[in-house]
């Protein structure tokens, strides 16, 4: 389970999620025979750059590709082989771990002979940012003056480490980070085809968590059901595994504030402590939370980015305990855990700046 991002590799355009006008574009070249000689795909980990290029890579050599027509057909012969990663035709090389110039000069060796048997030979170089100098001098020379039946793809997550001689010889696509709604919609279709029973708030918080990269939600994903996939998922159950249980403890918290119990306050970071909660994550959860409360007195929840990322029980709390407190006290009360967290890292014991903090913000309230 935990290659759900494998299995799941998108394999034909149309399985393709979100990125629609590079899709657009790339289909239209196809489907006319007007391919570039290089192209460039740019962009955060995790957004479809390789399987996008895969899927590229088979479609211009597709045996049963008729005219006027984009998809591979990933049954004729050609498309077998490059998806059994077997073909001759298409060479995939991580910049990352083949650095060096040997490994240019191999593929200049290989780029010299015509394809075995397809139309084009593919290049993708993934990684495009990590080659050495020598070898992106020697990829420029190649660029240069590419032979006919080369098509290069370079893939990268860091576009500004890249020479700008290369990307200039390049036809350029900026990936984006997927929407959490696009991550939601792959992840439904991978449950169903394996049957996962699971919240939809669970869904959302590992649609979060991904920030933008559906390999990072498949992978989430992947290890939630091997854990918990005997039963219904449910939202505490990624909680867990994120470690996300602090959000209940901070809002617990602001309770003994409003309350002004210092010392049901100062036992509760205690407990916490004696739990194994690192105080340290604790603070900067607290923290994130005060923040919340006080942009949400502010802002109110329209327009509020915040209100995405909260469940429903949890934007109830945060909005009645923001009511109950001024403005000012909050800013006060932030300001007093921000000192606190930054004298952490030097008490030896590690809940007094806490507890001083914890004291101060009761005389505030
Ligand atoms: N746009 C997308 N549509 C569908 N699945 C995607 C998309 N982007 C990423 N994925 C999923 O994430 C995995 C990793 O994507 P990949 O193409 O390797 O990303 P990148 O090369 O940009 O890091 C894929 O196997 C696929 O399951
Ligand atoms: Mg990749
Ligand atoms: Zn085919």
């Amino acid at each position: 389970m935990s290659v759900l991002y494998r299995k799941y590799r998108p394999q034909r355009f149309s399985e393709f999620i979100g990125q629609e006008k590079i899709v657009k574009t790339l289909t239209n070249a196809i489907a006319s025979e007007m391919i570039s000689h290089a192209y460039l795909f740019s962009g955060p980990r995790g957004s479809g750059k390789t399987s996008l290029a895969r899927i590229f890579a088979r479609a211009i050599n597709c045996q049963k590709r008729k005219k006027g027509e984009f998809e591979p057909c990933n049954t004729c012969s050609s498309c077998l082989e490059m998806i059994k990663d077997r073909s001759m035709d298409l060479t995939e090389i991580d910049a990352a771990s083949h650095r060096g110039i040997d490994d240019i000069k191999e593929l200049k060796e290989g780029i010299r002979f015509a394809p075995a048997r397809s139309r084009y030979k593919v290049f993708i170089l993934d990684e495009a940012h990590q080659l050495s100098k020598d070898a992106d001098n020697a990829l420029l020379k190649t660029l240069e003056e590419p032979p006919p039946h080369v098509i290069f793809i370079l893939a990268t997550t860091e576009i500004h480490k890249m020479l700008p001689t290369i990307v200039s010889r390049c036809q350029r696509f900026d990936f984006r980070k997927l929407t959490s709604k696009e991550i939601i919609k792959k992840l439904t279709f991978i449950c169903q085809k394996e049957k996962i029973r699971i919240e939809n708030q669970a869904l959302k918080l590992i649609a979060l968590h991904a920030e933008g990269s559906l390999r990072d939600a498949e992978g989430l994903l992947g290890q939630v059901f091997s854990l918990y996939g005997d039963k219904e998922i449910h939202l505490a159950d990624i909680k867990d595994i994120l470690g996300l249980v602090e959000m209940e403890a901070a809002a617990a918290l602001c309770d003994f504030l409003l309350q002004r119990n210092p010392a049901g306050a100062i036992n509760f970071i205690n407990e916490l402590f004696q739990k194994g909660t690192d105080l340290e994550e604790f603070s900067k959860v607290l923290i994130n939370y005060l923040r919340q409360a006080l942009v949400l007195k502010i802002m109110g929840k329209s327009n509020n980015p915040f209100v995405l990322e909260l469940t429903k029980e949890e934007l109830d709390k945060l909005e009645s305990q923001s009511k109950k407190f001024t403005q000012e006290q909050l800013k006060k009360i932030l300001n007093l855990f921000l000192e606190a967290q930054n004298k952490m890292r030097y008490s030896s014991i590690p809940q007094l700046p806490l507890e001083l903090a914890i004291v101060e913000s009761c005389g505030v309230v």
